[in-house]
């Protein structure tokens, strides 16, 4: 069998490189040397069943829960042990699994949090304008508090506050987490598209068949027990199903 590091090609600037890593929660050693990479304009794919680390490799890229050994370079600077605004500052974005919008604000709030940074209000205005065209159902919603939305628009609420604070790389973990089909379809075409228009993104995704929907010559590794245990273009992991089956404990 290939393995995942070979299947890194040698073409595209490395935007994120984990080399090695090591991540704890008190003595629980959850990361157990985990080594991955995604380039510049890339969607790359982390897969794996409930509970085998996938947040967590999140949170250590962020500097939430950073890791105790190994590296993390982010365009050749190794973040590692940084804090974790200073990571953000860099341009790594994380959406976290939870949707953490502020309930009680409205959506236009939620996403005017987002560009804190950007002083001059008609870049702001810009930032906002490119949100609504990704997700013109927040604009129509835009006076609504964020607590009122379904939770499809709270999912994309999240996506499009990221996106005002012009991330170079978006960290966006299980956007299909209970969601109907339907919105799941709409949130999987919304990043292809951040794609299309040059962003660079790593995606956490508990289910093989939905990670498909993306271009089959994307890439993708899999996670079992804080261990990256396959990798490759999902053309290449789909010839390796009963593999893939296995390590993700589902049929599919
Ligand atoms: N704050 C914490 N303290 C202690 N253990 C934790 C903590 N957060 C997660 N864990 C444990 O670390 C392991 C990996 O958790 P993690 O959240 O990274 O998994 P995951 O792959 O994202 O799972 P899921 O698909 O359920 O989101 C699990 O065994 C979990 O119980
Ligand atoms: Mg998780």
């Amino acid at each position: 069998m290939k393995r995942y590091s070979e299947s890194i090609s040698g073409k595209g600037v490395s935007m994120l490189r984990l080399e090695d890593v090591n991540t704890y929660y008190g003595y629980s050693h959850i990361l157990q040397g985990v080594s991955l990479e995604v380039k510049e304009g890339e969607i790359v794919v982390l897969l794996g069943r409930n509970g085998v680390g996938k947040t967590t490799t999140m949170k250590t890229i962020m500097g939430l829960q950073p890791p105790k050994a190994g590296r993390v370079f982010f365009m050749e600077d190794n973040i590692a042990g940084l804090p974790p605004h200073k990571i953000s500052r860099k341009g790594i974005s994380l959406i976290p699994e939870d949707r953490r919008i502020i309930p009680n604000l409205t959506v236009l709030e939620n996403l005017k949090l987002g560009s804190l940074v950007h002083s001059k209000a008609d870049e702001r205005d810009a930032l906002l304008k490119m949100a609504f065209d990704y997700f013109p159902r927040l604009k129509e919603r835009v006076k609504h508090l964020g607590g009122n939305l379904s939770g499809g628009e709270q999912q994309m609420l999240t996506i499009a506050r990221a996106l005002m604070g012009r991330p170079k790389l978006m960290l966006i973990d299980e956007p299909s987490e209970g969601l109907a089909p339907k919105i799941v379809h709409e949130i999987m075409e919304i990043i292809k598209q951040l794609q299309k228009d040059g962003r660079t993104i790593l995606l956490v995704e508990q289910h093989m068949e939905i990670a498909m929907r993306l271009s089959s010559n994307q890439r993708a590794y899999i996670m079992e027990k804080g261990r990256i245990r396959m990798g490759g273009s999902l053309d290449e992991l789909s010839c390796q199903m009963d593999e893939v089956v296995r390590c993700l404990g589902v049929k599919i």
